[in-house]
């Protein structure tokens, strides 16, 4: 490096140290010295730390790679960024700067615990105005003439959404704070499309949709967690009834896939004869907030959260998410999810 490079670097406010593919710093300007001692080792020793999980540090040194991270180390969290790869004396080496962001995480934290409160706490009024639908809607012989039971029945449909979005952002927002454990239960498959057909087939008759299973008889148990397995199965089939047009069909099914004689996985389907997702689009769909550009046959747009929620539940049982679709023809989306032998 240059005096000038030098002496420049050493100016900014910012910590900036150059590494190699070993993690060794080769470099440090004054901020860097200043904010973490002498103690160069640092950057070792969260690479260390963290390597296992994620390699972080390998990461900065491939193209295309993410170039931000947040690295822990000792209570403090820091921001890194990659500003360049440089060879150092033929060998790969990395310019990290390195910003302490432990008081704006925590304050980002609490900013999210505080929503993901709210929005759980609306649920409660929200099913009490459902259940007033419900009861009145469900009156035998009811005095109530159709413009009557049109408007209620209308306002049922929109707090179902409201639910949906509800339990969306409650669902994202466990995931994005890490609480999203996977219980291990045993599942039996069989009944979790039950479930999951059970609690959307009023909404299915009401909007002229045949919704329907079909699953071989002896699908074996799987382990994990019957309420966000349902939930994942639940989000699809929703995503099929505001994507399919009257008199369409969408059914569920389960099927094994076998390695030799044994039961290696189940894969499970829900497909639908509505408008299908353009093949550009097919590719993103499971990351967050992303949505294309179809229009709902139910009106109103969703979070673009459920697909990612569902990839999330199901990478959290090891299993894969994918998708096949022809446009004006229909979607098929495969859940995959391994069968593990109870030790
Ligand atoms: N069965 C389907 N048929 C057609 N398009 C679909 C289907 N499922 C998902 N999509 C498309 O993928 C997008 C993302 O779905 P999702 O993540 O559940 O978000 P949201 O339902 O909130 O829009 C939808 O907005 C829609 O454009
Ligand atoms: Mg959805």
């Amino acid at each position: 490096m240059t005096a000038f490079t030098t002496e420049l670097l050493n100016k900014l406010p910012v910590a900036i140290a150059v590494v190699n593919d070993t993690g060794n710093v080769e470099y440090h300007n004054e901020e860097f010295g200043q904010s973490f001692g002498k103690e160069v080792t640092w950057i070792r020793e969260a690479a260390r730390a963290v390597a296992g999980e994620r390699g972080w540090l390998q990461g900065f040194f491939m193209e295309g790679a993410d170039r931000t991270i947040d690295v822990e180390n000792s209570g403090r969290i820091y921001r890194v960024d990659r500003i360049m790869n440089v060879s150092q004396n033929g060998g790969q080496a990395v310019a990290l700067s390195f910003e302490d962001v432990t008081e704006q995480r925590q304050a980002e934290q609490a900013k999210s615990d505080f929503t993901a409160q709210i929005v759980h706490d609306l649920r409660g009024p929200l099913s009490g105005i459902q259940g007033t639908l419900e009861f009145v809607l469900s009156q035998e012989g009811s005095k109530l003439d159709s413009l009557y039971t049109d408007l209620l029945n209308e306002a049922q449909r929109e707090s179902e959404r409201m639910m949906n979005l509800i339990n969306e952002i409650l669902d994202f927002s466990k995931i994005q704070s890490g609480s999203f454990a996977v219980e291990s239960e045993p599942v039996r498959v069989a009944g979790l499309l039950k479930r999951a057909i059970r609690s959307l087939q009023s909404v299915a008759s009401r909007d002229e949709i045949f919704l329907i299973s079909a699953h071989g008889r002896d699908i074996p148990q799987i382990l994990g967690s019957v309420e966000k397995l349902t939930q994942a199965i639940i989000n699809l089939i929703s995503n099929s009834l505001k994507f399919t047009p009257k008199k369409g069909l969408i059914s569920v099914g389960a099927q094994i896939v076998r390695q030799g004689e044994t039961p290696d996985a189940i894969v499970i389907t829900v497909t639908d004869s509505g408008m299908g997702i353009k093949a550009a689009d097919l590719q993103k769909l499971f990351e967050k907030y992303k949505q294309t550009g179809n229009k709902s046959f139910r009106g109103g747009g969703g979070t673009g959260l459920g697909l990612y929620i569902v990839k999330q539940i199901i990478e959290a049982h090891g299993g894969e998410v994918s998708v096949a679709s022809i446009e004006g023809v229909g979607t098929s989306m495969v859940l995959k999810l391994p069968v593990k032998r109870a030790a």
